[in-house]
């Protein structure tokens, strides 16, 4: 089975039924601490959103943004993106190969994505790769005992351990919220 088709597969059929309305519902929109924290603590001059989903972060950062660009595996995500956005580009896109060059973005972001990946070292390879300042990974699970987990038999959730930290490597800062990790990791 190729397991990350059927993931696709799986985002797809949540946008129909409504990860566009999840992705605002309370305690997931924009009231979500982690996003709070987002308003509050980024600014960039070019900004790339990995995984961009509905587009609730371009909704809470483009007045701190002066380019927002969201990239999503999942066309149908782009497609409404573009139909309800004026602001922002969006590009159909994947996070393990970032269509963009080296060092293009002051903030490579990404909320609640590695978590269903297989696997982050490429993801996080690829968002290193192609930032000039910083990547801030959002986590929505723990940094506890590594431990994976099928939600289902279309998605992952994975829970990662610290040595997502060391991946990421030096100049990485840890912050802990109630719900989310969010890793900053500082390009030398
Ligand atoms: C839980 S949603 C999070 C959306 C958004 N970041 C947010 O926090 O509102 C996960 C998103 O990751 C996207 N995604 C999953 N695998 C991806 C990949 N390999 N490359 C790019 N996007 C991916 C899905 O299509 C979906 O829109």
């Amino acid at each position: 089975m190729n397991l990350k088709k059927v993931n696709m597969t799986y985002w797809q059929k949540w946008t129909k039924n409504g990860l566009w309305r999840f992705l605002r519902k309370k305690g997931e929109g924009l009231d979500q601490e982690s996003r709070i924290w987002a308003k509050k603590n980024i600014k960039a001059d070019n900004f790339l959103d990995c995984g961009c989903g509905a587009g609730v972060d371009y909704e809470n950062l483009k007045d701190n943004v002066k380019e927002y660009i969201g990239i999503d595996k999942t066309p149908k995500m782009i497609e409404l993106c573009n139909e309800n956005f004026t602001g922002g580009k969006w590009i159909e896109g994947d996070i393990e190969n970032i269509p963009f060059g080296n060092d293009v973005f002051d903030v490579v972001y990404c909320r609640a994505v590695l978590e269903h990946l297989p696997d982050y070292k490429k993801a996080i390879d690829e968002m290193k790769r192609v930032a000039k300042n910083k990547v801030i990974i959002l986590l929505f699970n723990k940094l506890g005992r590594r431990k994976k987990v099928k939600l289902d038999d279309k998605t992952y959730n994975n829970t990662y351990d610290k040595r997502i930290v060391k991946y990421l490597g030096e100049n990485t800062e840890v912050i802990n919220l109630e719900t989310y990790n969010i890793l900053i990791w500082q390009k030398g």
